[in-house]
């Protein structure tokens, strides 16, 4: 596997040693401080971020590498340069390359142009660093054994919600999104390919339109913000009374079990997909989450730039 473009490139066993290694990194952040000694990272980002960068760079600077950031529209894409000729003098200068952009199939067709790892650090479709973080943060709080246990998102089909599903079939989860459905169910084909990995996996996919009924005997409530970076400004109006229903509230947490955490990827909007009780509250652990930004891009770039992930071949 050379690089991490879609959550679903990932195997069970890749995603067992990320998570090991992410929790190593996590007590000891300078335990392989030579591993990119030397080296650079690039990091192109034409969408903002505040936990993905921080957590990229600081994530190279512990392993003894030197990020490089890219803004936006600093490369000469924007004016004409294709992708794939940037792709190829990119991998003359940086050992790596992460990517925040809009299209999916830009990211793919930087991965395919490229000699070194491409990471996806989020798309329109996925953001596969991010669930590490969340199922990193999931172990902290359950364990291993999460049998019985159900992992509910509710709001927007967005990304976030593609990235849980396919996580959660990875790991044999019972594994539930709730949307309002329509234009905010999420992707079918990101629900057939979660579909597809759960056969294999064990897990259990369900989609729903009742946030009661996906929160409920949940132990873990995820949501994420109503209006992604891109979405056009002239919905929010109709989205946001579409989505209404599924805020997490005090209400809703009371159907999850008595052990459930509040998860969020952040950036957190309180008192639209959150109220600030739940989300400031005793079950939140969103700063470990966000903690874990760092642990586990620290660990997908040392495994793969070492080269020993196999990638899933389902
Ligand atoms: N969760 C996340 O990706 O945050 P940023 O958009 O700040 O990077
Ligand atoms: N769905 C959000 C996630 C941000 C981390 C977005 O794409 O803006």
């Amino acid at each position: 596997m050379k690089d991490l473009l879609h959550t679903a490139d990932l195997s069970r066993s890749d995603v067992e040693l990320l998570l090991d290694t992410a929790a190593d990194f996590a007590v000891k952040p300078l335990l392989a401080n030579t591993a990119l000694a030397n080296r650079t990272v690039a990091i192109y980002m034409t969408k903002p971020s505040t936990r993905t960068r921080l957590a990229s760079e600081t994530a190279v600077a512990h392993l003894g590498g030197t990020p490089i950031f890219i803004r936006g529209d600093d490369l000469q894409i924007g004016r004409g340069e294709t992708i794939a000729d940037t792709a190829r003098v990119i991998s003359g200068y940086a050992s790596a390359l992460i990517i925040r952009t809009f299209k999916q199939s830009d990211v793919d067709e930087l991965g395919a142009n490229s000699t070194i790892p491409v990471i996806n650090g989020l798309t329109d479709d996925d953001h596969p660093t991010q669930l590490l973080a969340d199922w990193v943060t999931i172990r902290e709080a359950f364990g291993k054994d999460i049998s019985g246990r159900k992992f509910t998102y509710v709001g927007d089909g967005n990304n976030m919600a593609h990235a849980w599903l396919t996580m959660g079939a990875i790991m044999g989860a019972h594994v539930v999104v709730a949307t309002p459905g329509g234009n905010y169910a999420p992707d079918q084909g990101a629900v057939a390919g979660a579909r597809a990995i759960a056969a294999k996996t064990g897990a259990t996919i369900e989609v729903l339109t009742d946030p009661e009924a996906a929160a409920k005997g949940a132990s873990v409530l995820y949501t994420d913000v109503w209006m992604s970076m891109g979405d056009p400004e002239d919905e929010r109006t109709a989205k946001l009374k579409a989505l209404a229903p599924f805020a997490v509230t005090e209400n809703l947490m009371g159907l999850t079990t008595s052990d459930a955490i509040f998860m969020h990827c952040l950036p957190a909007h309180r008192g639209e997909e959150v109220s600030a009780e739940v989300i400031d509250g005793k079950r939140s652990v969103i700063w470990r989450e966000a903690y874990h930004r760092r642990t586990t891009i620290q660990a997908i770039l040392y495994h793969l730039v070492r080269g020993e992930l196999s990638g899933n071949t389902i």
